[in-house]
């Protein structure tokens, strides 16, 4: 098996995976590759071992482990720092979610869809009136996911320059130094916050953990802003840089647009099949704890995984053509939003967002066309959440 492909590496066009994953592709479900220092880690690109993988207790999300992979040199010391559900195992990570499952099922979301609408319009208003053209990101793809978060958080939206720009160092800082303080920066700033909401109780799902968790000794305060860190960053992140990056993708596909003009009962079935089109969250990292076979092939116990969202979505064992967007397929069982106990706990937030979001902007600006070029707009490096830094559009 081969190792001369190194992971992660760039996408070469913002919506399809990196081409040099060509080999990864073609020695599906399971390959070699090289990270940035020398190790070297298991990629799964198989969609039914993936799956398989990802229920699979042998395989552990412990960013303290030695052999748990590091994607880049500025991720280095940010890796081994503790991280809330998203690192822990079973039974910790059980306990943990269970506490969060309340403030997101269906029913909470559906109860949200009239507020999301509603800051959607107000955006696109403000868009409107300034327009005829706007920078798409910061005008409306980053401050719908946020603040929608800080509503169901009960974080202060006035506080959002300042998150955001932590956030955006701590997932793209150019530097191992800059992803570190800005983690330190929110979690001062949660400290803060959260001795301010004792004294003072909202009614956002922190306020809820306060009450609960926190005052009966379920939680400590240190496990309380490290949870609200991966919740605030989580939940406008990852959704903006979907409504960015689909609707540069929508603009590059004109048939499929205009369809969804057409007929917007078409928007759920299209969010899925742009989140397995899209794959933004390319690599779902794990170490193998005991000795497993994957496929006929033995990984050893101490070994690091690595899972290609993007990869395992474009398994042709699980989808016909599946370089292909289209919305008339099945997209069943993509990962997307990755499966098993880390399955994403926003999802049922993150499609609302999607589909009220990119339903309106698509509804209310018929001419929405770049106002560059494609291939000026800047798009973002592999070891990061796929997406545009900018998305210049006139309408
Ligand atoms: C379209 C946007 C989103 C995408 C593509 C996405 C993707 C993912 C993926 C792939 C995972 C699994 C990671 C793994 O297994 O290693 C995950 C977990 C998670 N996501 Fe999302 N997510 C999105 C939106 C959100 C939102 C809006 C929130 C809201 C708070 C959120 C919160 C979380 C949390 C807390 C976890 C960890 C769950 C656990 O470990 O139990 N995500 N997400």
């Amino acid at each position: 098996m081969t190792e001369t492909v190194s992971f992660p590496q760039d996408r070469t066009c913002p919506y399809l995976p990196p081409t040099a994953y060509q080999p990864l592709r073609e020695e599906r479900p399971l390959s070699r590759a090289a990270l940035y220092d020398g190790r070297s880690v298991w990629v799964v690109t198989g969609h039914a071992e993936a799956r398989a993988l990802l229920v699979d207790p042998r395989l552990s999300s412990d960013r303290q482990n030695d052999a748990f992979p590091i994607l880049t040199e500025r991720l280095a010391g940010l890796t081994r720092r503790r991280i809330e559900l998203l690192g822990v195992d079973d039974p910790e990570h059980n306990t943990q979610r269970r506490m969060l499952i309340p403030g997101f099922t269906l029913k909470r979301i559906a109860a949200l869809r009239p507020q999301i609408q509603q800051t959607v319009d107000r955006l696109l208003d403000a868009m409107l009136e300034k327009g005829p053209s706007a920078e798409l990101v910061s005008a409306f793809a980053l401050p719908v996911p946020s603040m929608v978060i800080c509503a169901l958080l009960g974080v202060p939206y006035a506080d959002h320059d300042f998150f955001e720009e932590q956030s955006r160092r701590l997932l793209r800082g150019p530097k191992a130094a800059d992803t570190e303080a800005a983690r330190d920066r929110l979690e001062e700033y949660f400290g803060a916050l959260i001795d301010r909401k004792q004294l003072e109780p909202g009614d956002g799902l922190l306020d809820d953990l306060i009450g609960q968790q926190l005052s009966e000794g379920a939680l400590d305060r240190q496990e309380l802003i490290n949870l609200a860190t991966i919740l605030l960053v989580a939940g406008h992140e990852t959704t903006a840089n979907m409504i960015s990056l689909g609707t540069f993708t929508l603009l590059e596909h004109p048939r499929r647009l205009a369809e969804l003009r057409a007929d917007p009962s078409l928007m759920p079935a299209a969010v899925e099949e742009l989140m397995r089109f899209l794959s933004i969250a390319d690599g779902m990292l794990r170490v193998a704890t005991e000795d497993i076979e994957v496929a006929g092939t033995a990984v050893r116990a101490g070994e690091g995984i690595v899972l290609s969202t993007s990869l395992i979505n474009r398994d042709t064992s699980a989808y016909s053509a599946p370089d292909a967007l289209d919305w008339h397929r099945s997209t069943r069982h993509h990962v997307a939003f990755g499966f098993g106990i880390h399955q994403c706990l926003g999802q049922n937030l993150a499609r609302a967002e999607m589909e009220i979001a990119l339903r309106t902007l698509i509804g209310r600006l018929p001419g929405l066309r770049l106002a560059v070029p494609a291939e000026q707009i800047p798009f973002k490096p592999g070891d990061t959440i796929q997406g545009m830094f900018e998305l210049p559009v006139t309408w």
